[in-house]
């Protein structure tokens, strides 16, 4: 008797099967919850039971324990083991404290006896429903998240980078000091422009500062300012970057480069929001917001005392990890297309990576990141005789994956290619695991099976 009492088609209204083979019971407990909104569907055994949950999105089954044919605790554990983020009542007439232990064990949400005033089942309803709104609304507001991000330089699509969207377009707006760290050539400064450019402040200055590049001395003049004469050579006096990029973004490259005098002076800028040029008794506003990069460890730097831990604090409020690409795999299709439309081949149109070299493209580890897989494709660019990238114009260490093709067999790189992808999303997601079925798009029970087919890590 399952009865498809729709689901309005667009998952937006709260779901409960009622399981119970009295039609009687059915049929009151159905007439009480619909109105109060609910979508009801019933099913009077198991099995009608277990197809209505094959074909319906079901966020809550009251389940009768005593049954014909497969019982309640039964019942129970087919839906814990195919659809472990299904809320389970039980509702049974004979409630025994045993069979009541053994149904929370197995993992029903409640347990209640069916004399029992139908307002606690209403209540424990309302709860569980209150909770799914909740989790809804977060759901929808990641979503909305990704939906605005719109800077496209920023390439990719994969798990840990529609992770990092999410971040920048929720960091973007504030004001807040943002660390990014990672590897070299992750596109740390692509991730500071990111920033930048979703935040009011895009339409100023986004000046960028590799601290690494430029002599101690210098770096204070360059950053504060100084006056006409402060030190030899300085001939006329100059504002300084920050001031520069008032109302804007400075993003300091390799800021662990800085030293312990220039940290000063930055955390008195950050924190009252003023600059002192060199060999000047004035201060100056200085409205900017600081986006610091850092390739090594920082917090090492103050165990060292060679970087101050109050400085290191005031700039990580917020910290973004630019993730290293052999753990971005699944991007490397898009990447090599933007990257070859943005340079000319020898033949003055773009060039496109045959389907060998792609292959070969996927398989390297990249130490050098995306800047690496930039600087590999416009170099076989330029020497590939057809604008078709083939995998002799590759470098000899990505060649040298060809001999590994050979003796791997074909039909395993579509499970190596899920388990990549699941075992990103488990990174992205921080172990999070309704957050990684999110990003997946896949059931949480699928997840589960997928998890124990490739043996892969529940947590971190
Ligand atoms: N997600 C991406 N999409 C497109 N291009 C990218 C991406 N990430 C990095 N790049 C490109 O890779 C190169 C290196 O990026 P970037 O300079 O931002 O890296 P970085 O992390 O700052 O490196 P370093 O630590 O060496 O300064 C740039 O050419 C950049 O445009
Ligand atoms: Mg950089």
């Amino acid at each position: 008797m399952t009865e498809k009492n729709n689901l309005n088609g667009d998952n937006t209204t709260f779901t409960i099967l009622i399981v119970d083979d009295e039609v009687g019971v059915l049929n009151s407990l159905k007439r009480f919850l619909a109105r109060t909104g609910y979508c009801i569907l019933v099913a009077d055994n198991s099995e009608k039971c277990l197809a209505t949950l094959t074909n319906n999105t079901i966020d809550l089954v009251l389940l009768d324990l005593k049954m014909p044919g497969v019982d309640g605790m039964e019942t129970l554990k087919q839906i814990r083991f195919r659809y472990p983020e299904i809320n389970v009542i039980i509702q049974t007439g004979h409630g025994g404290v045993s069979e009541a232990v053994q149904a929370m064990k197995i993992g029903a949400s409640d347990f209640l006896i069916k004399g029992e005033p139908v307002e606690i089942l209403q209540n424990r309803i309302k709860q569980i429903y209150q909770h799914w709104l909740l989790e809804r609304e977060n759901i929808a507001l990641r979503n909305l998240n990704i939906n605005q991000f719109h800077y496209e330089p920023l390439v990719g699509e994969s798990p840990p980078i529609q992770h990092l969207k999410q971040l920048i377009v929720r960091v973007a707006p504030t004001d807040t000091t943002v660390l990014i760290q990672g590897e070299s050539g992750t596109g740390k400064e692509l991730i500071a422009k990111a920033l930048h450019h979703h935040s009011d402040r895009r339409d100023k200055p986004f000046i960028a500062l590799d601290c690494a590049a430029i002599s101690e001395s210098l770096l204070e003049s360059e950053l504060f300012g100084h006056e006409k004469g402060a030190f030899t050579g300085a001939d006329c006096a100059s504002q300084g970057l920050i001031r520069s990029a008032n109302f804007g973004t400075l993003f300091l490259d390799e800021i662990g480069e800085i030293s312990l005098q220039v940290q000063a002076k930055l955390l008195r800028t950050i924190q009252e929001r003023t600059v002192r040029p060199v060999g000047s008794t004035k201060t100056f506003n200085a409205n900017v917001r600081i986006v610091a990069a850092t390739n090594r460890n920082l917090l090492d730097e103050v165990a060292r005392s060679t970087f101050r831990q109050d400085l290191y604090y005031r700039i990580s409020t917020v910290t973004i990890t630019a993730p290293p690409l052999r753990e971005r795999g699944s991007d490397i299709g898009l990447l090599t297309r933007y990257i070859l439309e943005s340079c000319a081949s020898y033949h003055g149109k773009p060039a496109v990576a045959s389907p060998a070299c792609l292959d070969l493209l996927s398989r390297y580890d990249w130490p050098g990141n995306v800047r690496e897989l930039d600087n590999v494709l416009r170099g076989a660019a330029v020497f590939s005789d057809n604008g078709i990238l083939q995998p002799d114009d590759l470098p000899p260490a990505l060649q040298e994956l060809k001999e590994v093709n050979r003796q791997e067999p074909k039909k395993t790189s579509v499970a190596a290619f899920e388990k990549e992808a699941i075992k990103n999303a488990l990174i992205a997601s921080n172990y999070d695991r309704k957050e990684a079925v999110r990003m997946l798009g896949i059931s949480e029970a699928t997840l589960y099976r997928k998890i124990k087919k490739y043996n892969l890590k529940y947590s971190d």
